[in-house]
């Protein structure tokens, strides 16, 4: 049975708004590595490149924003800590961006997106086995967007 905010124990939701957290500080650094992509892509397919990588980043910012207030319905602390979000994501930013190919930004990109396709799972998941399907819309929501960037940019390296 649908487990609301209401229902929910305090056990289930703090375990459920920590997977969420986690989803929130993985899209907030995958967001800023678009970003960074987008500005500073380079060579023939930078049109293109340059209009994906924005793309991406315009889905990741009110993503960010749906995963932080679902928190907050369920009653949670959503952790906006910038240094903080970095420091937990498996989602790393590159360091290297002035010297990076065209090539390692899609490669970056792309296993920034498989990663927050598995951490989306995974909170669904966790939100599934508590009945709190409303969590668990939002990141098989989210998850199926990750794995779409993930094809798209895993196609341009095949
Ligand atoms: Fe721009």
């Amino acid at each position: 049975m649908t487990q609301t905010a209401v229902d929910l124990g305090t056990d289930a939701q703090a375990a459920i708004c920590e997977a969420l957290n986690q989803s929130v500080a993985e899209t907030v650094v995958a967001t800023m590595l678009a970003q960074n992509f987008h500005w500073n892509v380079k060579g023939m397919s930078f049109g293109p490149l340059h209009a994906l990588f924005q793309e991406i980043y315009e889905d990741h910012f009110p993503a960010q924003d749906d995963l932080a207030e679902r928190v907050k319905a369920l009653k949670g602390h959503a952790d906006g800590v910038l240094a903080q979000m970095i420091d937990r994501s498996k989602v790393e930013e590159y360091p290297n961006s002035a010297t990076a190919s065209a090539k390692d930004m899609i490669a970056a990109l792309c296993a920034a997106q498989e990663t927050l396709a598995a951490t989306l799972a995974g909170a669904g998941e966790l939100a599934a086995e508590h009945g709190d399907t409303l969590t668990e819309d939002l990141c098989i929501a989210r998850g199926q967007v990750h794995e779409k960037f993930a094809w798209i940019l895993r196609s341009h390296l095949e």
